[in-house]
């Protein structure tokens, strides 16, 4: 499975939306770092997190159990599981949060943003 990832940190600093229908579009025309912008592999094996750092890259988790909520993304394109033992509320997920920790692509390609955890509306769920 293909993932392009984004980093939010990027969204913030460039004063961009996660609901900018032409982000990835912008990423790819702002020079960004390696690291922030790019394209990985998921094996079948593999949660989005592990494929992460598989590939040497260092996103945000802490417990890798659901639990905690600092692994968590935003789905711009495709889907990622979600087990029915998370800390995600509904309403998040519906708005297509995810935790990478234990979410395995169920989408051929997947365009998410990671490092989401810093967005207020998340913030009451890290632990
Ligand atoms: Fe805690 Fe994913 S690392 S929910």
């Amino acid at each position: 499975v293909r993932v392009e990832f984004l980093d939010y940190e990027a969204i913030d600093d460039y004063g961009w939306s996660l609901d900018d229908d032409d982000l990835f579009r912008k990423a790819s025309h702002a020079d960004l770092d390696g690291s922030a912008h790019g394209r990985l592999l998921v094996q079948p094996d593999e949660s989005l997190l592990e494929a992460a750092e598989n590939r040497g890259f260092a996103w945000p988790f802490s417990c890798r159990g659901g639990a905690c909520a600092n692994c968590a993304v935003y789905l711009v394109e495709g889907e990622l599981s979600q087990p029915t033992d998370h800390i995600m509320p509904d309403e998040l997920a519906e708005r297509g949060f995810r935790l990478s920790c234990n979410g395995y692509p169920v989408s051929d390609e997947l365009k998410i943003v990671f490092n989401v955890k810093q967005l207020a509306e998340l913030d009451d769920l890290i632990l």
